[in-house]
């Protein structure tokens, strides 16, 4: 239930309400007292308080954070969010506690690559949230069995064999939401392939070159064309597409699917020019790897390493990225909640693809190799070595201490050796 609120809205206030209607906590801090007052009461003491604060003053800031936390101290662990916006009413700290709603009653999915990894997390994301949702992959055993699992007798999801690389397929696909279910709210356009795995221009494979453009951008491309198709007639509709960290982080991939994956981004750009007039909004997800089966095969490895080897590169710590994350990021973008957003290539990375830490790590390896070296030379078996081995170890140190010792590069060496070596 929305509480009767009887000042202004503004961004401060509308998070506000939509956090406490959602069931937060939320603390307010402003200048503008009557406003904040009122508005905490409109919400409710239970889930709202207001403090006066001034954004700029760190020691008001500081009292108003300390006020939160002995406030609703029970709420606050493990999440705590603090939004500031520009100055206006209602700066507000928050503890999370999500909601059950059905974020997506009424509306009608396709979701292509539906059977498997983010696919088949979203197809069951989008169930949970009251969709009807068609899932079309050209796996129909796995795409039946799930459909079967979340509720294909019940007329709730339905399975549909689409190549999305067959013009027929896709219009059929889109007939059939149609006819079934009489209209497209969401066309997800997430089938892809990684392609072969060889990095270099020279080790491309020209048949494998054009197979993952026709999946992940012409495939694309026609899941886009057969939904404008139904879409534009009732001036509403919502298309996504997965792209990928690699339409923004290159080098890391195939130049196939990293073209590809740019490809998709521009598609996503150009329709989000076009349709918009017609109220259709059209945005993309850029996942970062993710042990679904597409990687897992890619790199001919278990989910587990692939896990662990994603977790050691991220930018973001202590958590797992998984497929939910970009279904989650789906969900939004399929809802009305972000019915104001298009043009967007949302990045589901932990922020990976905004730095490149190669150079930190060239630098932190070498501090490591010295600290190891060191230690092995200082190690009572080392007058054991032989003299060429103690001879090249000494030598190496050497010479990556000449390298390093140069300017910055040294203070920088040297604040890594304290970091990576308590003996240092
Ligand atoms: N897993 C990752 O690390 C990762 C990272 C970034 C982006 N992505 C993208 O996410 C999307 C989904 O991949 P995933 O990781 O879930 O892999 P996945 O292999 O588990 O799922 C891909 C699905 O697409 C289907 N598919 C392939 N070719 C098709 C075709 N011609 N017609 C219809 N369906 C087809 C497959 O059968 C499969 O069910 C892809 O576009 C992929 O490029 C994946």
């Amino acid at each position: 239930m929305t509480p009767p609120l009887s000042v202004k809205f503004v961004i401060g206030e509308c998070t506000a309400e939509v956090f406490a209607r959602h069931g937060a906590k939320v603390v307010g801090y402003d200048i503008q007292d009557d406003s904040g007052h009122s508005l905490a009461k409109a919400l409710g003491p239970s889930s709202s308080s207001y403090v006066h604060c001034y954004a700029t003053d760190e020691a008001q800031v500081r009292s108003a954070v300390s006020t939160a936390v002995t406030t609703y101290e029970a709420h606050l662990a493990p999440y705590l969010l603090m939004m500031l916006n520009a100055p206006g009413p209602f700066h507000f700290y928050f503890s999370q506690n999500m909601s059950s709603a059905k974020r997506l009653a009424g509306k009608v999915a396709i979701i292509t690559g539906g059977a498997s990894g983010i696919g088949e997390i979203t197809s069951r994301l989008f169930v949970e949230h009251g969709a009807k949702v068609i899932v079309a992959d050209v796996q129909d055993q796995a795409g039946q069995s799930l459909c079967k699992e979340l509720g294909a007798e019940d007329n709730i999801v339905f399975y549909v064999h689409c190549d999305v690389t067959r013009d027929a397929d896709v219009k059929n696909v889109v007939d059939v939401a149609i006819s079934r279910y009489g209209k497209l709210d969401i066309m997800f356009n997430n089938a892809g392939i990684a392609g072969k795995t060889d990095p270099t221009v020279l080790g491309t494979d020209n048949e494998d070159f054009k197979r993952v453009f026709e999946v992940n951008v012409y495939g694309g491309f026609l899941g886009a064309k057969h939904a404008a198709r139904v879409m534009i007639p009732v001036k509403k509709g919502v298309i996504i597409f997965t792209s990928s960290v690699a339409s923004v982080a290159c080098g890391e991939s195939p130049h196939a699917y990293t073209m590809s994956k740019h490809a998709v981004v521009g598609l996503m750009k150009n329709l989000c020019v076009e349709l918009g007039q017609h109220g259709i909004r059209v945005n993309c997800i850029s996942p970062c790897a993710l042990a679904t089966p597409l990687l897992r095969n890619a790199m001919g490895a278990a989910k587990s390493f692939v896990e662990h080897v994603v977790c050691e590169s991220a930018n973001l710590k202590g958590v797992v990225p998984s497929p939910k994350d970009v279904a989650e990021a789906a969900l939004y973008l399929g809802g009305d909640e972000s019915k104001y957003v298009s043009g967007l290539n949302l990045m589901v990375d932990g922020g990976y693809s905004t730095t490149n830490q190669s150079f930190t790590t060239v630098l932190r390896n070498i501090a490591v190799l010295i600290q190891k070296l060191l230690k092995m030379i200082k190690s009572p078996t080392s007058r054991q070595l032989a003299f060429p081995i103690k001879y090249n170890i000494l030598y190496t140190i050497f010479q990556w201490s000449f390298i390093t010792c140069e300017g910055n590069i040294y203070s920088y060496v040297v604040r890594l050796y304290c970091y990576e070596c308590n003996d240092f």
